[in-house]
């Protein structure tokens, strides 16, 4: 079956709390799924500036006011609707997003071939 056709669980929609994102892999893609303003968005977790990974608290992407992710090594601040890097070493350019939908309490992404 084709990688972007396959929705993969990564965790109950419970699991989703304030200011607290799930991270997963799938497919080798590592990732992570938040709540913004109520509205589920996920991302890879790879940060555009230097393609490593954005958190280094486990579930921890947001700045100390939870207005933006932030990429704990050099500080660029994203959009959390929509990935937009709006300030930091890679302004201008954004996180990969990825599919994400709740079914039966079940939250699910698929990540594109
Ligand atoms: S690695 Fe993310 S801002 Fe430099």
């Amino acid at each position: 079956m084709n990688a972007s056709t396959t929705w993969h669980p990564v965790c109950e929609r419970d699991a989703l709390t304030d200011r607290q994102a799930v991270e997963f892999t799938v497919d080798d893609t590592p990732g992570f799924v938040m709540l913004h303003r109520d509205r589920l968005v996920a991302y890879a977790n790879r940060c555009p500036h230097l393609g490593i990974e954005l958190n280094w608290m486990p579930g921890r992407f947001l700045d100390a006011d939870g207005d933006f992710i932030q990429c704990a090594t050099h500080g660029a601040l994203f959009t959390p609707d929509r990935g937009h890097c709006i300030a930091g070493p890679c302004q201008g350019d954004a996180l990969s997003p990825l599919e994400v939908r709740e079914s039966r309490g079940q939250i699910l992404v698929r990540v594109p071939d």
